[in-house]
């Protein structure tokens, strides 16, 4: 028989949460009023002078190749925001801008995970992670937290994890999908145990400006002696509501690790698009004033999600610090009314409510769904009045 997969193809899951925006998507096509909790993306347009620069970027006839891992204007607007907001000195060639902060972290995984290498992995954690490492050859190791802990980790569980085949830490604070922001003294210890047994950390900070109730973000490579061992990943998709345009980046001081993210980016990608990469220059260079905007009203819609989610007997859910998720416990339904796992509750809700949110399964947890507060208030409301009329039908 011809063989067409490879087993690394065979293996992969695909993306849960596009799986379900796919599904929410044909459903409207068929006209029905789907209320939308699935979206990893914010609902506003992307600023106007934002767009404008793709389009002088354009008409100034940008549509050749920039050196593989991003223009210098642009890895000195990365720059600039590192020192501006958080006094963190990068060099412009110890950036690496890539198509989206997705495609930044696949490069670190193929440049630094051996055959059994082994990746610490934060529970809840981000779909792509455990299957990227995967990818690249490595094991995640699932690092097990408590909803009753507000899913921070525990150090100690943490460093009875470590083996000698352990090479990194992956982090995602604030988190996708329970929004929690570590504590200060938690990230600290997570530093000392990177340090203790010599772990490459690579942290996630796509979320760093959608902070709230005052919370104050810490980069990782600003903790005691993290900066040598980090590999900072950001981007533009999520601050500036640029998702479609797909420019990430990475940030590290290690020549070697920038040089081998960059040639395998040579040898998939090369550069992200010219013009989004104009684009990026401008929302990094440009007033900031708008994400704080952006910021206070996804924290309104928080406040006002997890109001609702109060009033419905049987769901609880741990208060988000940042950003634009909840990460719902419905194990109280799981059992009930044919239901299985999270799977099942999200199959409930999308046919006979017609609310799309995301299964907790593939995030690492079957008790809960995660429900995304990056829409109106309006459908928030609406669409937790089906949640609250789903729960009761179930009992
Ligand atoms: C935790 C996390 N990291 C990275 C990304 C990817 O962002 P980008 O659109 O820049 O690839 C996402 C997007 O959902 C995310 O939630």
């Amino acid at each position: 028989m011809m063989k067409i997969l490879s087993q690394r193809a065979a293996l992969l899951k695909p993306s849960a949460t596009l799986a379900i925006s796919a599904k929410e998507k044909e459903l409207r096509s068929q006209g029905v009023d789907v209320v939308g909790f699935g979206a990893g993306e914010p609902d506003f347009p992307t600023p106007a002078w934002i767009r404008e620069a793709a389009k002088k970027s354009l008409d100034r006839g940008e549509t050749f190749y920039t050196p593989v891992g991003g223009s210098l204007d642009l890895k000195k607007a990365v720059c600039r925001r590192f020192v501006e907001d958080y006094g963190l000195e990068y060099q412009p060639g110890e950036i690496v801008v890539s198509c989206g902060a997705k495609h930044s972290l696949y490069n670190i995984f193929q440049a630094t995970i051996d055959q059994g290498d082994e990746v610490l992995v934060f529970a809840p954690y981000w779909v792509s992670y455990p299957e990227m490492i995967a990818l690249s050859g490595g094991s995640p190791i699932i690092v097990p937290t408590r909803e009753e802990d507000g899913f921070v980790p525990d150090p100690a569980v943490v460093e009875s994890l470590i083996t000698s085949r352990t090479t990194a830490m992956l982090l995602n604070s604030p988190s996708n999908p329970s929004g929690v922001s570590y504590p200060q003294d938690v990230l600290v210890k997570l530093a000392e145990l990177a340090d203790k047994h010599d772990l490459l950390v690579i942290s996630d900070e796509i979320y760093d400006k959608l902070l709230y109730d005052n919370h104050s973000f810490t980069p990782f490579a600003t903790l005691p002696g993290a900066k040598n061992r980090t590999v900072t990943v950001n981007g533009v998709s999520k601050t500036y509501a640029m998702t479609g345009l797909r420019i990430g980046y990475l940030a590290c001081p290690r020549p070697e690790l920038v040089k081998a993210a960059t040639d395998i980016q040579s040898q998939s990608t090369s550069n992200p698009s010219n013009p989004a990469q104009a684009a990026a220059v401008e929302a990094l260079n440009g007033p900031q004033d708008g994400v704080l905007q952006m910021r206070d009203i996804f924290e309104r819609r928080r406040n006002l999600m997890m109001d609702e989610i109060a009033k419905i007997p049987g769901l609880r859910a741990t208060r988000p610090d940042g950003a634009f998720y909840v990460f719902l416990n419905i194990s109280q339904f799981v059992g009930k009314g044919g239901i299985a796992d999270s799977t099942g509750f999200a199959q409930y809700l999308l046919d006979r409510y017609a609310v799309a949110a995301v299964p907790g399964g593939p995030f690492g947890s079957e008790d809960h769904i995660r429900l995304s507060f990056a829409t109106s208030e309006e459908c928030i409301l609406k669409g937790m009045d089906r949640i609250r009329k789903a729960c009761a039908e179930l009992g």
